[in-house]
């Protein structure tokens, strides 16, 4: 398997215009009955995280009546780029995954929805005017948070309202935009989808790829376009390569889990939306994941008790156990206890998703947190490998 030689989503490194777009993919099929099916028989998954499939989204929205279609570019996740990468670089192809999608399930309205603080409102505003039917899709221009990605969260935002998660009982699917049945899929997802229309479900499964953002100790941190299944050292040569001993990758991003680091690992459908980070030997895993759980707990919406108050306890016993302070011990204790407060209680993924990757942490620094318990850390270095951003703004 040739990683480079496969670039569907990312065919260049400078952005795709209306023209050169048009010359390289050609034009866009009608949507009928006929490419549903297709789209089961490519087996396409959502690459928004949780990997559902986009045939069974798309029949059930199409039941409903005059649904809406979202698109979602927000990409909350600090250490992904995806997203963002593809916008840049191939908007059009996002766009036309859009109104496929609008076509196939039969919507009106289509909202393409991006973080406000980046450029991607300015391109993305530019793309749409250089096309025909660039008027058919509104742009949205989003609070830069973690959770506002969420789908009820945008939905909520579409709506008037703030951008925070609605809980798990109101499904977009059902009631979302204008209370209205609503497609929301990844950006990632919708621009595949307007591959699978012009090359067939034969094609797609041959050589599927995906998007993933390489980061840590690589010569060359970003995204890259690799074949579903690709195993690691083919992907960080992709990124110009490792610069130093590892020991451990973080893989799926904040919502994700450190594994050790092992030369037989592949990138599986399973590693959310594809953020694999490789953490030098030097580093301190525990020090990193405390600063990830606090961001994590300053990022909860805080409307549910075990997201406000158990993240933020998880915070500071992670903190307490990184500093490596007298209570070190104690706090290691905690965890468990924790872990049962919070676990499967918040009203969207986001407690879960901290505590997966607090849970992990534990399991694959096993030796450094007994040194930290015992009152002392063995790294050499602390200067921050995962990016936890300061936030910006209301939820508004
Ligand atoms: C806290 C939280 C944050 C999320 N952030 C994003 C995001 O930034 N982008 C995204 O596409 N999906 C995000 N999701 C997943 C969405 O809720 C939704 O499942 C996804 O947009 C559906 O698209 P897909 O089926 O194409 O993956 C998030 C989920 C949770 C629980
Ligand atoms: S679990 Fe957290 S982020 Fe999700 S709805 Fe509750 S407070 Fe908000």
């Amino acid at each position: 398997m040739d990683a480079v030689a496969v670039r569907r989503l990312l065919p260049t490194s400078e952005p795709l215009g209306w023209r050169d777009y048009g010359a390289r993919y050609g034009s866009l099929p009608f949507a009928d009955a006929g490419l549903l099916d297709e789209v089961e028989a490519s087996g396409l998954t959502g690459r928004g995280g949780a990997g559902f499939p986009t045939a069974q989204k798309l029949r059930a929205v199409r039941e409903g009546r005059r649904p809406v279609v979202v698109a979602n570019g927000t990409e909350g996740e600090p250490a992904s780029w995806k997203d963002k990468t593809l916008l840049r670089l191939n908007p059009h192809l996002v766009i036309d995954g859009a109104l496929l999608a609008a076509e196939l399930v039969g919507a009106r309205r289509v909202v393409l929805a991006v973080g406000r603080h980046g450029a991607e409102q300015v391109r993305i505003a530019r793309a749409l005017a250089a096309r025909p039917d660039g008027g058919a899709v509104e742009l949205a221009t989003v609070p830069e948070r973690f959770v506002v990605g969420e789908e009820s969260a945008l939905v909520h935002w579409i709506n008037g309202g703030e951008a925070k998660p609605t809980g798990r009982r109101s499904r977009p699917y059902q009631r979302g935009v204008d209370g209205r049945p609503t497609l929301v899929q990844n950006v990632e997802t919708l621009a595949n989808l307007a591959l699978v229309a012009r090359y067939g479900a034969d094609w797609f499964r041959r050589d599927e790829t995906v998007l993933a953002t390489v980061g840590g100790a690589v010569r060359r941190p970003g995204v890259v376009e690799v074949p579903l299944g690709v195993p690691f050292p083919e992907l960080f040569s992709r990124a110009g390569g490792v610069t130093e001993p590892v020991q451990a990758y973080l893989v799926g991003g904040y919502f994700g889990r450190w594994l050790p680091a092992q030369d037989t690992l592949r990138l599986t459908g399973e590693m959310g939306a594809r953020v694999v980070v490789a953490l030098p030997a030097r580093s301190c895993g525990l020090v990193e994941s405390a600063r990830v759980v606090a961001y994590m707990a300053q990022q909860s919406a805080k409307q549910c008790g075990p997201c406000l108050f158990g993240l933020q306890a998880l915070a500071e016993s992670f903190a307490t156990i990184a500093r490596a302070e007298p209570e070190a011990a104690e706090a290691v204790a905690r965890l468990e206890r924790l872990e049962r407060r919070i676990r499967g209680r918040g009203a969207c993924a986001h407690p879960d998703g901290a505590l997966g990757l607090a849970a992990s942490a534990v399991r694959v620094f096993g030796a450094e947190l007994s040194a930290h318990a015992s009152g002392r850390c063995t790294a050499h270095d602390h200067e921050p490998v995962l990016p936890t951003p300061h936030v910006k703004g209301g939820w508004r």
